[in-house]
Order: structure tokens, then C-alpha cells, then sequence
């Protein structure tokens, strides 16, 4: 399973393509807000730094009042003109996925979010979308247990071959991380600080203090052996 990174802020994208090996990034309007730079200055950050790198899609979100699929598509074919690895995160609604199916039909991959349901993830499978994104945390915040609705849609994709891959979003823990995994997902989209805790248990800190201490209290018997 493929992690991407869920953000704008190119220094912790660098960091975790360099140290974790991140195969991609997703960003949306509130990720770019929070990086505290214009949209375009964004855009052309991420780009120049991966220019050279192929294979490593950056999805980037059109204007979410635009409800013109016209106007979607032009701004998508703007946003991908920019950058080879840029796909078109475009919400989905019905403008949404008329833009989604015109553009993909032109040769530019779309991602197309906002996806709650099942039902939902059809349609961005049926019109070729390169990605659809099934957010979890959303709904767990609601009291919704997304296991087996992300498995509806790893399982119903199976049955029918579908080519999109499925990038479970809106993930807030390392259980929802395995969870994606133990469905069959193809790529988890996680913030920063969700895949940092995802590698670390209390127990692998507090087994560290253990062989620490046991290690000082060697130490001293290997000095005189060696
Ligand atoms: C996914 O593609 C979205 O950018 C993301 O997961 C949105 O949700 P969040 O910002 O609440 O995590």
C-alpha cells in the first residue's frame, strides 16, 4: 500500500519523501491556507521540487465554488499545465464528475474527493478517474465505524476490475492506517503527525529504556572482552 503525504507545507513534504519514501502527495484549499503561502506560489514549490521525479502524483484542488463542469475544466487544464505529476482533486458532484470524465477523457488525471459512500465511488471508476479518495475521518467523527464501507469499495472495485486506486483520506491514527491496508486499499493519505505516531508504540520506547539500561550495565564486561 502506497502512503501519501496530505499537505502544502514543502518542508515536511521533503522531509517525508527523503526519510519515509512518500510516494505522493495530496493537498486540498484547507492544507493550502495552512501553509501560509499563495496558491500559485504553492503550486510552483511543488512543482520545481519535483520536476525530476516521475511517477509522483500531486494532487491539487480546484476552486471549490466553481460548479461549472466548463469552468472546472479549464481550471483543471490550468492547474495541469503546471506540472507533469499534478493530478485534478475535484469534488464529487455531478458538475464535479462531467469535469472529471471531460478531463480524463483529454488525458489529464483526476482524483475525485469528497467521496462518503459507496454509491459514490462508482461513478469516478466508471468515467476512468486515475484516483477516487473515500474520506474516513469525517465520518468516524460522527460516530460512523468507515471499515466496512472503505471494504465495500476495495471489494466492489475488485469485482469489476476497475482500474481507479482507491486513496482512503481524512486518516487520524495508525488503526486506520491498518485498516486501509487490511481492506486492500491501494494508497492512505495522512497528515504529517498521523504517520509519525503510526511508527511509534509506548511499548517500543519503554523496551528501549529496558535494553538501555541493560546495555550500561554490560557495557563495561565488553570493554574488558574485546
Ligand atoms: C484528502 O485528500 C484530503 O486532502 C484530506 O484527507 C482532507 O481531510 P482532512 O484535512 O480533514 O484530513
Amino acid at each position: 500500500m502506497k502512503y501519501f503525504l496530505d499537505s502544502a507545507k514543502i518542508e515536511e513534504i521533503r522531509y517525508a519523501y527523503k526519510n519515509w519514501g512518500i510516494d505522493g502527495v495530496t493537498t486540498n484549499p484547507r492544507h493550502i491556507m495552512n501553509s501560509g503561502k499563495p496558491f500559485l506560489t504553492v503550486l510552483k514549490e511543488l512543482g520545481e521540487e519535483f520536476k525530476n521525479v516521475e511517477n509522483f502524483p500531486i494532487s491539487v484542488e480546484i476552486n471549490p465554488h466553481l460548479e461549472d463542469p466548463e469552468e472546472m475544466v479549464r481550471e483543471g487544464k490550468e492547474i495541469a499545465s503546471l506540472s507533469s505529476n499534478f493530478i485534478i482533486k475535484i469534488p464529487c458532484t455531478e458538475p464535479g464528475l462531467i469535469a472529471a470524465k471531460r478531463l480524463e477523457e483529454e488525458g489529464i488525471r483526476t482524483n475525485v474527493t469528497l467521496v462518503f459512500s459507496p454509491s459514490q465511488a462508482l461513478q469516478p471508476a466508471r468515467i476512468g478517474a486515475k484516483f477516487v479518495s473515500p474520506f474516513v475521518g469525517w465520518k468516524e467523527n460522527s460516530g460512523e465505524d468507515t471499515a466496512p464501507y472503505i471494504q465495500d469499495i476495495v471489494d466492489i472495485y475488485k469485482m469489476y476490475n476497475a482500474k481507479t486506486e482507491i486513496i482512503v483520506a481524512a486518516l487520524r491514527n495508525g488503526k486506520q492506517i491498518a485498516d486501509a491496508a487490511k481492506a486492500g486499499a491501494d494508497i492512505v493519505t495522512c497528515g504529517f503527525d498521523v504517520y509519525k505516531a503510526s511508527f511509534a508504540h509506548p511499548f517500543t520506547d519503554y523496551g528501549l529504556g529496558v535494553f538501555r539500561d541493560a546495555w550500561d550495565n554490560t557495557a563495561k564486561e565488553l570493554e574488558e572482552v574485546k
